[in-house]
């Protein structure tokens, strides 16, 4: 049966961990959804470890849901959730609605991330919310601000904890269905996960949250650099490298292709 968002509140109350890993085109998204994992996430990670880009910022919502649509043909199970790129929701809830409503009807997706849980953010996801439009809020590093944070660990005071804490809060709040807490002290992380009704899913931020989410191709090995808190558990960029290698050899010394 598909995993729909009620499903994972339930999972919460259960304590049944929620597996989340991101995909970027239709063979990623099929391997991932057939290994039983439960949301697939097309984050906007895909715009440095797709597109070459040296941050997620360049990333256009043409491109996103280009790589959404193949993503959502690939899938049968999992709940498919997209991030919205930078600069097409923050100027306003109309214009998060326009990007929210083209990512749902035109790519097929059942649900969107938008980062931030400042108080105008917070009420962004209220209106999508209130007009049907499922939403995962993202805190704690949040790498649209990279050119402000940076890509260090949010929440290391007690100040910027409350505030992170806050933030969380306010988004529930507003209706979104689940958060990303990501590098994040791990005690903090426990705290807000306490603290809400709603599911976290954590990425640097510990083992005490009610989920998990990797990049993808960080699991694979495919990355150039990958962050400190990711977890590789396959080398791909040499498995390739090797196969490459190989077919070029057996090429140019004619063992491939055979007679037969
Ligand atoms: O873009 C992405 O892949 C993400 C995850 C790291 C949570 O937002």
């Amino acid at each position: 049966m598909a995993v729909n968002i009620q499903q994972l509140q339930q999972w919460k109350q259960k304590k049944r961990q929620i597996v989340v890993l991101t995909a970027w085109d239709y063979a990623i998204a099929q391997l991932v959804d057939a290994a039983g994992v439960d949301v697939i996430l097309v984050g906007d990670s895909l715009a440095m470890v797709t597109l070459g880009y040296e941050t997620t910022l360049p990333l256009t919502l043409d491109e996103m849901l280009h790589h959404a649509r193949a993503v959502c043909r690939g899938v049968k199970r999992a709940l498919v959730v997209c991030d919205l790129p930078f600069l097409t929701y923050q100027e306003s809830p109309q214009q998060a609605m326009h990007s929210a409503g083209r990512a749902l009807k035109e790519a097929g997706v059942q649900a969107v991330k938008l980062e931030g849980g400042h108080p105008a953010m917070a009420q962004t996801v209220a209106q999508l919310t209130a007009v049907g439009i499922p939403v995962m809020g993202h805190v704690g590093l949040t790498p649209q601000s990279v050119r402000l944070l940076g890509f260090r660990q949010q929440g290391k005071t007690e100040e910027a904890g409350e505030r992170i804490l806050q933030e969380a809060i306010a988004l529930e709040q507003a209706g979104a269905f689940a958060i990303v807490l990501e590098h994040i002290p791990a005690d903090l992380a426990a705290r807000i996960t306490q603290k809400l009704t709603i599911p976290t899913i954590g990425i640097g931020a510990g083992a005490d949250c009610d989920g998990q989410v990797l990049v993808t191709a960080d699991v694979l090995g495919l990355s150039e650099h990958q962050p400190p808190f990711a977890k590789s558990y396959v080398n791909l960029r040499q498995v390739i490298a090797e196969a490459v290698q190989t077919y070029s050899n057996e090429v140019k010394s004619r063992q491939f292709p055979t007679k037969d």
